[in-house]
């Protein structure tokens, strides 16, 4: 069973991906969501994260608030995608449960050093400011990981935020760069996998037929980000990113991919952010990255569906 920490920016795929873990506590256990700045600000990526906890009945997973911008950069947000909210599409009400007291980062540190060693996976959906603000603090903790799941980066799909990046890796691309050479084993879903991973009309509607709040209130967000995804790149449906990293943990099977080394440019304006993927390993680097590039969409949405039932 993976013992998991969800490091996010909720988002509607950060929703989903969180719900996934709740629905799954054969296989997941969830120690604490911590909350970063990125699809819209902290305030509200907190606030999103309670909501989401709330809503799946498990008003007793603890929710942190972390940093609320990138280390050197300023903050770039998505509302564009996401709304004004950053969780626009279902109405949710406001959460009863209370921000824990204490920083993310203080919490990553703490969890990571009370329990044994090579026992806490990390699930980054978002810029990766707080690991790497963990990392950094407290060198100690990073062989102490089990291994980092992450959304993030790209290769033969590039960039969703620029032509040369995807979101999480531009919004903070030094953090990216402290993670990817942190030497913790990391297993990375880029748009590779998850422009892959889309919402067609019929999967949406057998999210829509579970027919509980959950189900319901998941193929309203989705509706909602697709929008964006179809206006803009007249996809067949949203690209659910990161649920494809607790998905990931749940069926590992569902991806393949390859061992490779993954740099991240953080100097360069016009490719910030860039993961430059040595994908057909031509320049000696040592391997850092499992780099999926393939999912089997069909298993990936069966899974969704049924676990997503449950709650
Ligand atoms: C990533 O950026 C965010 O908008 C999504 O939540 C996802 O984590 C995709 O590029
Ligand atoms: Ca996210």
């Amino acid at each position: 069973r993976h013992r998991i920490i969800i490091d996010t920016d909720p988002g509607q795929d950060d929703a989903v991906a969180i719900l996934l873990a709740l629905s799954s506590p054969e296989e997941i256990e969830v120690l604490g969501i911590t909350a970063v700045a990125g699809n819209v600000p902290l305030s509200l990526t907190e606030l999103n994260a309670r909501k989401i906890c709330e809503l799946a009945g498990r008003p007793d997973i603890k929710v942190f608030a972390g940093c609320d911008r990138p280390l050197g950069r300023k903050l770039v947000t998505a509302e564009h995608v996401h709304g004004k909210t950053g969780l626009d599409g279902p109405v949710l009400p406001d959460p009863k449960m209370q921000v824990q007291d204490g920083h993310a980062v203080d919490f990553i540190i703490d969890m990571l050093r009370a329990e044994p060693a090579g026992s806490v996976t990390l699930c980054l959906l978002g810029p990766l400011t707080n690991i790497a603000m963990a990392f950094e603090k407290a060198p100690d903790i990073m062989q102490r990981v089990r291994e980092i799941v992450l959304m993030g980066g790209a290769y033969f799909e590039v960039g969703n935020i620029t032509p040369a990046a995807e979101f999480n890796i531009y919004v903070d691309p030094q953090a990216a760069r402290i993670v990817f050479g942190s030497g913790v084993q990391i297993t990375m879903m880029p748009l590779d996998v998850t422009h892959k991973a889309l919402v067609t009309p019929a999967r949406n509607d057998a999210l829509r037929a579970i027919g509980t709040r959950v189900g319901v209130a998941v193929a309203e967000m989705t509706d909602f980000f697709e929008r964006y995804d179809k206006e803009k790149y007249g996809s067949l449906g949203a690209p659910l990113h990161d649920p494809c990293v607790t998905a990931y943990l749940i069926r590992p099977e569902l991806f393949t991919g390859r061992h490779i080394n993954v740099e991240i440019e953080t100097s360069s304006e016009l490719t910030m952010g860039m993961t430059v993927a040595d994908w057909w390993r031509v320049s000696g680097r040592a391997p850092n990255v499992m780099f999926m590039g393939e999912i089997d969409a069909d298993g990936f949405f069966t899974l969704l569906t049924e676990r997503l039932a449950r709650l």
